[in-house]
């Protein structure tokens, strides 16, 4: 049995970079159709140009509900449906408690929570129609561990992702809709590097036994496993990719 892609229609956030690009090579390489949704427009245009003319690119503000709902009904008219949806699109500030403003504060809540909560509500009322959908929400081992570099707003965001699987995967099962989150421990991606030192970088490495980051692939496997066939029993689940830094 094959990871039964070839032919399904996937938007994919954060596909400018790092995991949410990965993902969408992937789904390509895989067979799928594959919308592209980024707020970096350039380099998500450079994407969509690699992947090929099925494929299209959606510049689009996760942050902004009424785009974001809108973004999901071109996806729709472009494509005629939407199987898979795997939010990868995130922003992480790095800042002490005593660092954070309100704007930082709503900032990650809008890109993070907000984001996801409209994006996936939108998603799955035309998967319910469709009786069958995935959705894979990026959630972090932040969520569980408070996060390690001064990232308390951005893992309070991602705890609330892995929560928002939960309820939405039992409200959608009956449907044929399955949602997942996943959880990566650091990922040799620019969020990662953003604003910390190549040593503090080396120090954190060796607090994975496997002694090293993921590649952005390593996660873009797991997405794409729960959004296949393979994983038709699995919802509400929140897989951790880590290289064995957090068993939980
Ligand atoms: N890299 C890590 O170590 C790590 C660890 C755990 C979880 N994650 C999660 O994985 C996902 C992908 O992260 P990454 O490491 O690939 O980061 P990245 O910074 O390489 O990519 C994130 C992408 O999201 C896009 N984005 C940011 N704000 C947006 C907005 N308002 N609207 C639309 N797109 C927006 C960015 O332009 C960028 O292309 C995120 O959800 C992140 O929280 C990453």
């Amino acid at each position: 049995m094959s990871l039964g892609l070839q032919g399904r229609v996937a938007l994919v956030t954060g596909a400018a970079s790092g995991i949410g690009r990965a993902t969408a090579r992937l789904a390509a390489r895989e067979g799928c159709r594959v919308a592209l949704l980024d707020i970096s427009a350039g380099p998500l245009a450079e994407v969509a140009r690699e992947l090929g003319s099925e494929h299209r690119a959606f510049p689009g503000d996760l942050a902004d509900t009424a785009a974001v709902e809108q973004a999901v009904a071109e996806v729709i008219r472009w494509a005629g449906r939407l199987d898979i949806l795997i939010n990868a699109g995130a922003v992480l500030r790095r800042q002490t408690l005593s660092d954070v403003r309100p704007l930082d504060f709503d900032t990650q809540v809008s890109v993070n929570m907000r984001g996801p909560f409209f994006l996936a509500r939108a998603a799955a009322a035309h998967m319910q129609r469709l009786g069958w959908g995935r959705i894979v929400l990026l959630a972090s081992h932040g969520a569980f561990t408070g996060g390690y570099v001064s990232s308390s707003v951005y893992s309070m965001t991602k705890a609330a992702v892995v929560t928002l699987a939960k309820s939405m995967a039992r409200e959608l099962a009956a449907a044929g809709v399955t949602v997942n989150a996943v959880a990566p421990g650091p990922v040799d991606t620019p969020m990662l590097h953003n604003d910390v030192s190549d040593e503090a970088l080396k120090a954190f490495a060796t607090l994975v036994p496997m002694g090293r980051f993921a590649a952005p692939e390593e996660i873009a496997r797991g997405c794409l496993f729960l959004a296949s066939d393979w994983a038709g029993y699995i919802t509400g689940h929140c897989l951790d990719i880590n290289g064995g830094m957090l068993m939980r």
